[in-house]
């Protein structure tokens, strides 16, 4: 007993000799000992709380975590993660656990996970417009209580169960980011733990390098406890349009009607004459029937029907099932987009799962889609052999006045800046159907193959577990700004404490 005693008081730090014998184990108690120590929250396989915790999202990729933490403090998450560096444990803070590749899982077995529902506070200043957001919100929570707090917005993705974390550190898109940016551009400072369990404030003028990291890898450098956010007055009243049409359809159409639609709605998305910031939309194609567009005006209905759809609408086929364009207050638009009665989500507790393979395509500003590529698009999924159901959403970032354009690398550590289109292709049920995921892959390579000449990259909060760390780091980042990021990781994270399959230094 008194040998076990001495061991529980150095805690991981053990004698070599003794992870030689049977590493997983001693690596597990030397981690509790730890834990135990300190007094922080933990669910272990054990636990009959574990396995609903360890659920991710995308239960296509489930991993069992050594540990799941769930912090209420921030001294839980400096403990946390001190004891996780001396052990040799990987650790993967988990937002709204909705990483396509369940990273917030540790995109392995055997990692800590550190999830942050009880950190689910918002608070807004009406003074200075600044919401301090926990690391833990839901977007939906979020939007909500800004709003009832003093009528404010932020820009952001529609799915209210995504959380602040991931979403806001990788990018963060929705039909108001052209106006006002990804949710990333929003923050203004950040409380962070770091890879030696320090505890700092970094924004703009304090801890400056590490600021610009988290903001497009906070998953290799630290966990946010609390995001300061610039939010914008939310706007009275914003125009809802959505167009649809089932003659458009794939399989059901020709490939010209569908190529020149879609050449259309590009011409129209790069015409500074009638398009400016106040502008977003998407190309919606469902596996059955449908081929929508839908998008966001920040103007009047009666200004976008008039100056507007007759030249978004010229030439092409008129729509025949979808024809809306609605004036709607912020929280109902929010509402509509997030396709549920309100865009409140619990708390703590959060059990909704999806099993899909998703992918995207980041299409650059200067080349758009060619011909060739939407025609190859089409013959790849009008052969109507899809192992599952799919969608697709190609969504407009780019375009004259976005304000997504107006940042570079040196802003943040984020990339992203000069797509036209950025293409998601979801399948859906996976477990199922694993076929799925080849076949997805083959759509992403029946657009890039036919477009040889361009450099095509991937969305960042789109994190496709396909692709090899080298691959994605040059998808997500490019060869320049890994490098800064590596060099980086190096000096904050050199024992890669915080990681994932795809890390900065996996
Ligand atoms: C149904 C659905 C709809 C979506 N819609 C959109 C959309 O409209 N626009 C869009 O841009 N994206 C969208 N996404 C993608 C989404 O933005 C990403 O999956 C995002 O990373 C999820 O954030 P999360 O906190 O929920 O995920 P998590 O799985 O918790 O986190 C993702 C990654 O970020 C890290 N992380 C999480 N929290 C923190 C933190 N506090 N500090 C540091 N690192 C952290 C995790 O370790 C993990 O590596 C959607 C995803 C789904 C499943
Ligand atoms: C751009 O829009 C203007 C105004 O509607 C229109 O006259 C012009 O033809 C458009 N240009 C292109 C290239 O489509």
């Amino acid at each position: 007993m008194k040998v076990l005693g001495a061991l529980a008081l150095v805690g991981c730090i053990l004698p070599h000799f003794v992870f030689a014998q049977d590493s997983t184990n001693t690596v597990q108690a030397a981690t509790q000992d730890c834990l135990n120590s300190k007094d922080v929250p933990v669910y272990w396989m054990s636990s009959p709380e574990y396995s609903e915790l360890a659920e991710p999202f995308n239960l296509r990729l489930e991993y069992k975590p050594l540990v799941i933490v769930v912090p209420t403090t921030a001294k839980h998450v400096q403990d946390a993660v001190s004891c996780a560096a001396q052990c040799g444990v990987k650790v993967q803070p988990r937002g709204g656990g909705h990483s396509y590749a369940s990273y917030s899982s540790g995109g392995k077995d055997g990692s800590m996970v550190i999830n942050l529902e009880e950190l689910h506070e918002v608070k807004l200043d009406t003074a200075t417009g600044i919401a301090k957001v926990g690391g833990g919100v839901r977007l939906g929570n979020m939007a909500q209580k800004i709003y009832d707090q003093g009528k404010r917005a932020l820009p952001h993705g529609t799915c209210p169960g995504v959380g602040i974390g991931g979403h806001a550190t990788h990018g963060g898109y929705g039909y108001t980011s052209r106006t006002w940016g990804y949710a990333l551009d929003t923050i203004v400072a950040v409380d962070v733990v770091l890879a030696d369990g320090s505890l700092v404030k970094a924004s703009f003028d304090e801890n400056a390098d590490i600021f610009w990291a988290l903001r497009g890898a906070a998953d290799s450098f630290g966990i946010i406890l609390n995001f300061y956010l610039k939010t914008e007055p939310a706007p009275d009243s914003l125009t809802f349009f959505q167009f649809g049409w089932d003659n458009i359809a794939v399989p059901g159409s020709t490939k010209d009607t569908f190529t020149n639609t879609f050449l259309h709605f590009q011409d129209f998305a790069t015409n500074a004459s009638v398009v400016d910031d106040r502008i977003a939309f998407g190309v919606n194609l469902m596996y059955d029937d449908h081929f929508t567009l839908s998008g966001t005006f920040f103007g009047s209905a009666a200004e976008f029907n008039q100056a507007i759809k007759p030249e978004l609408l010229r030439g092409v086929p008129t729509p025949t099932v979808i024809n809306t364009v609605r004036d709607m207050e912020w929280i109902p638009y929010l509402i509509l987009f997030g396709g549920a009665d309100d865009i409140t989500e619990p708390e703590t507790g959060y059990d909704e799962h999806d099993d899909f393979f998703a992918k995207s395509i980041t299409v650059p500003e200067s080349d758009g889609l060619s011909k060739a590529a939407l025609d190859s698009f089409y013959d790849y999924i009008s052969a109507g052999d899809a192992p599952s159901s799919y969608f697709v959403i190609v969504n407009l970032y780019g375009g004259p006045g976005s304000a997504i354009a107006t940042k570079d690398t040196d802003f943040a550590a984020y990339r992203e800046r000069d797509s036209l289109w950025v293409f998601q292709n979801y399948g859906e049920r996976a477990n199922a159907n694993p076929g799925i995921v080849p076949w997805i892959n083959g759509m992403n390579d029946a657009v890039i193959n036919a477009q040889p000449n361009t450099e095509f990259g991937a969305y960042l909060n789109y994190v496709d577990p396909s692709y090899s760390a080298q691959e994605a780091h040059r998808l997500y980042y490019g060869h320049e700004l890994y490098a800064r990021l590596l060099a980086f990781k190096k000096k904050y994270d050199p024992k890669n404490v915080f990681w994932n399959p795809q890390a900065i230094g996996a």
